[in-house]
């Protein structure tokens, strides 16, 4: 009897498809890859998958004979326009049954429009968010499959295999219908937008106002690495400061233009956000901040006009403003990052929250949380705890509303607090660390200005109120019973 041919199939030979091609070989799942430029292929069988048992084909038609279905075929193409080129000419050539899986960092919309295009031929389409850079495709990514829950039954074995795993077990799981795993994919961009901002500004703040090299910072994002604040991002972030280029013999972040660029998943996510009306001001703070970063021309030339504060004071006045002496200063410093994280993971867990309902996904928060723990860029302790709020309260209307995340943001909004009115007297942008405070400070307030905000809509578009004190829709006549009379200009004064 001849052996079974290869259900796995892989398109699109980028580093992040060559790896994801090496783990699922490594985990005994035979499989063909595909990619456009032949050469490309002959280059990586003959190099790093040699040995490995992957095969290869030249073209499209003979990856689909070589495959026995229903086939499971990965696409690894860059997200938009080539998505669609690939499945325009892979779809006629598929059976009924067949899988589709897109594990690139595509829009949900797309994933959703892709998913009914392929269900009217009855192939199923998966949109998979999959995270974790070069290193997680290769020993074990976070996957995020969303789409035909039959299909992912299909998949759950290589799937399970291939991904990263933790004390919470294997990081994937289905995550809902339609465009739903792309969505969270998407979310965990925003959130690492987030989480990159504010370990930014409080570096920003280290070397400024407390006038710390590069290499010291490196020591004190190491040593918080071993607490609260245990993730992926701060260990990144304490290796990159420590990194010293050759060439100049400075550490390479001083040598290294402040122009950040983007790929656009944050500003999906704050697009949504602002869709669904679920805000998530740090996220926003986040990629408002890259925009401006990317403008540095204007930022050279405002830097000439425009005066910042006298600086209070050297190195002792920030400590002591901090909270004390150096260790005081960093504790302080610890305990921002630590609850602007919090405020930042609560805003996008609500906005998760918002989109399962609008779109009615019933995605699962603490599942989700979960397969973040490892594996995934945002990877962190903290996702531990918000694995557990959701697992308690599956209906939880906001993370901060948990007991125990509500009493951990009472013990270090304090040091969030001292870091912002710090930073703001020495005239250091905390964008990102001042939207998860007015985040919280807002969230806490019975009584917000909104009213007086109603008041001036009523009175300019007669667009009418609620009152606290009874029901009904009400409109005041500003004017009594006079008609307002003709607008005076406004006297606009200049100066000589
Ligand atoms: C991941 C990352 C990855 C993302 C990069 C760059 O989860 O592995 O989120 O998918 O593409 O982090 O994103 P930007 O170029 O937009 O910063």
């Amino acid at each position: 009897m001849s052996e079974q041919r290869p259900h796995v199939g892989l398109i699109g030979l980028a580093v992040m498809g060559e790896n994801l091609a090496l783990n699922i070989a490594r985990n005994g799942f035979p499989l063909v890859v595909y990619n456009r430029t032949t050469v490309r292929t002959e280059e990586y069988l003959a190099g790093s998958a040699a040995g490995t048992g992957i095969t290869g084909v030249a073209t499209l038609p003979d990856l689909v004979a070589t495959l026995e279905p229903p086939r499971q075929i990965i696409l690894m193409v860059k997200a938009g326009v080539p998505v669609d080129a690939v499945l325009t000419e892979l779809a006629p050539l598929l059976d009924p049954g067949d899988i589709v899986v897109d594990g690139g960092n595509s829009y949900f919309r797309d994933s959703e429009r892709r998913e009914a295009e392929l269900a009217a031929q009855n192939l199923m389409f998966v949109g998979m968010g999959v995270s974790g850079g070069e290193l997680g495709a290769l020993w074990g990514p976070s996957l995020m499959p969303g789409g035909p829950r039959e299909a992912y039954d299909i998949l759950e074995p290589m799937l399970t295999a291939i991904a990263a795993t933790t004390d919470y077990g294997p990081c994937v799981t289905y995550i809902g219908p339609g465009g739903s795993g792309h969505y969270v994919k998407m979310i965990h961009n925003g959130i690492e937008y987030g989480d990159m901002q504010l370990i930014a500004e409080t570096y920003d703040v280290m070397r400024r106002a407390l006038a710390m090299p590069a290499t010291e910072i490196a020591d004190v994002f190491a040593a918080w690495n071993t607490r609260a604040l245990e993730s992926y991002l701060i260990e990144v972030t304490s290796e990159v400061l420590r990194f010293i280029d050759t060439e100049t013999g400075q550490p390479i972040v001083d040598v290294i233009l402040d122009a950040a660029e983007q790929k656009g998943t944050g500003r999906w996510t704050i697009e949504s956000a602002l869709e669904l009306a679920s805000p998530v001001p740090t996220i926003d703070a986040a990629v408002t901040a890259r925009n401006l970063s990317a403008l540095r021309g204007l930022r050279v030339q405002a830097s000439e006009v425009l005066m910042g504060p006298k600086s209070p004071g050297g190195v002792s006045d920030a400590q002591a403003m901090l909270g004390g002496d150096a260790d005081a200063a960093l504790a302080s410093l610890e305990s921002a990052l630590y609850f602007s994280k919090v405020s930042s993971y609560a805003q996008g867990m609500s906005l998760l929250a918002a989109a399962s309902t609008t779109y009615t996904w019933d995605l699962n928060l603490s599942e989700i949380a979960r397969i973040w723990t490892g594996g995934c860029i945002i990877r962190a302790a903290f996702l531990a705890d918000i694995m557990r709020a959701y697992s308690e309260n599956p209906e939880l209307t906001n993370l901060l509303l948990d007991v125990n995340v509500a009493r951990k943001s009472d013990e270090t909004v304090g040091g969030a607090r001292r870091a912002i009115a710090t930073a703001r007297s020495w005239g250091i942008p905390v964008p990102g660390t001042s939207s998860a405070l007015d985040y919280f400070d807002t969230l806490r307030q019975i009584a917000l200005p909104a009213n007086l905000i109603q008041a001036q809509r009523d009175f300019f578009g007669a667009h009418t109120y609620l009152r606290t004190d009874r029901e009904g829709i009400h409109h005041t006549l500003w004017h009594g019973d006079e008609q307002p009379s003709e607008p005076v200009p406004l006297q606009i004064v200049t100066d000589a």
